[in-house]
C-alpha cells in the first residue's frame, strides 16, 4: 500500500460554553509508506485535534480519514501514539510500562520480550528496566514512551509535539534519536510540531496549516540529504527552507488579520 494515511477534507467543531469552536476546516493530507511528514502551524490551529482524529479516539465531524486503506473510526493496533507528556504509570516500573499495551491487548508477553529488550537498548535504556518513572529524567521518560509505542510494532506513528516539554539540548538529541529509529524501523510517521526548525530537520514533507480554523496553507517537500549530515542545521540551505515556511505562516496570519477573521492565539504558546 503506497498511501498509508489519507485525510480528506476533515473538519472539527467543538462545542464550548462560548459557542462552537471551529478547530479544523476541510484539511487534507496524504502520507505515503515510509514517509516522515510534519504538520506545522500556529498554536491553536488544530494540530492536536487533527492527530486525535487520526487516533480514532476523538472523531472528526466532517470529511474522512483512512489509515492503511480503512476508514478511521476506532483506535487501531497498527498505530502507535506519542504525545507531549510521556504519561507513564507511576506505580509500574519501566519494563512494566513498556509492556502495558501488550497486556491490554491480551497478547502473550513472552512473544514481545526480545523485541522490547532491543528497543530499550536502541534508546539507551538498558539497565533501567526496574526503575520507576520518577527516577528518570524527562528525556528518558519520553524515550520510554517511544519504546511503549513501538513495542507492538505498529506500522504508523502519530506524534504530537513529543519533545515539546524537554529542554532544547535534550530535544535535539531526541530528534536525532528519532531519525535513527525511523531509519531502522521504516515506520510511517505523522509528526505535529509548532517548531519549524524541528519539522525541517526531521521530515521529508511539511504540511502547513493556517491559523484556526486549520485549513491547508502549503506543502513543502524538504530537499535535504538523507540521512541528515551532522551540522545540517547550521547550513544555509536548511535556514532558507525554515525561513520560507516561517514566512508562509506569518503571511497566513497577516491575511486573516486583514480579513478581520484572525482569532488571537499567541504564536509563542504551545497547546
Ligand atoms: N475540547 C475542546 N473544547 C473546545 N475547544 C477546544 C477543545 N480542544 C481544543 N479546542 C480548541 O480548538 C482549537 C484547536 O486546538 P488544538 O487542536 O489543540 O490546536 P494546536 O494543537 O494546533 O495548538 C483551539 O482554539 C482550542 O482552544
Ligand atoms: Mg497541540
Amino acid at each position: 500500500m503506497d498511501e498509508v494515511i489519507v485525510v480528506e477534507k476533515v473538519s472539527k467543531v467543538y462545542a464550548s460554553e462560548r459557542g462552537p469552536v471551529h478547530a479544523i476546516d476541510r484539511f487534507s493530507m496524504k502520507v505515503k509508506e515510509g514517509d516522515f511528514v510534519a504538520i506545522v502551524g500556529p498554536s491553536g490551529c488544530g494540530k492536536t485535534t487533527l492527530l486525535w482524529g487520526l487516533t480514532g479516539l476523538h472523531p472528526f465531524n466532517g470529511g474522512k480519514a483512512y489509515i492503511l486503506g480503512e476508514e478511521v473510526d476506532k483506535p487501531r493496533k497498527d498505530v502507535g501514539i506519542i504525545f507531549q507528556q510521556a504519561n507513564l504509570l507511576p506505580w509500574r516500573n519501566i519494563l512494566q510500562n513498556v509492556l502495558f499495551p501488550i497486556e491490554i491487548m491480551k497478547e502473550n508477553i513472552a512473544d514481545y520480550e526480545e523485541r522490547v529488550k532491543d528497543l530499550l537498548d536502541s534508546v539507551e535504556l538498558t539497565g533501567f528496566e526496574n526503575h520507576y518513572p520518577r527516577e528518570l529524567s524527562g528525556g528518558m521518560q519520553q524515550r520510554v514512551s517511544i519504546v511503549r509505542a513501538l513495542s507492538y510494532d505498529p506500522k504508523v506513528l502519530l506524534m504530537d509535539e513529543p519533545f515539546g516539554a524537554l529542554d532544547a539540548y535534550t530535544r535535539d538529541e531526541m530528534d536525532t534519536l528519532l531519525l535513527g529509529i525511523w531509519k531502522k524501523t521504516k515506520k510511517t510517521i505523522a509528526f505535529v510540531t509548532h517548531r519549524i526548525e524541528e519539522a525541517v530537520y526531521l521530515a521529508n514533507k511539511v504540511y502547513v496549516m493556517t491559523p484556526r480554523p486549520g485549513t491547508n496553507s502549503a506543502v513543502f517537500d524538504i530537499d535535504l540529504p538523507r540521512p541528515r549530515p551532522e551540522g545540517i542545521t547550521m547550513e544555509q540551505k536548511y535556514f532558507e527552507i525554515v525561513a520560507e515556511i516561517k514566512k508562509r505562516i506569518v503571511k497566513d496570519v497577516e491575511k486573516q488579520k486583514e480579513e478581520g477573521v484572525y482569532q488571537s492565539q499567541a504564536y509563542s504558546t504551545v497547546t
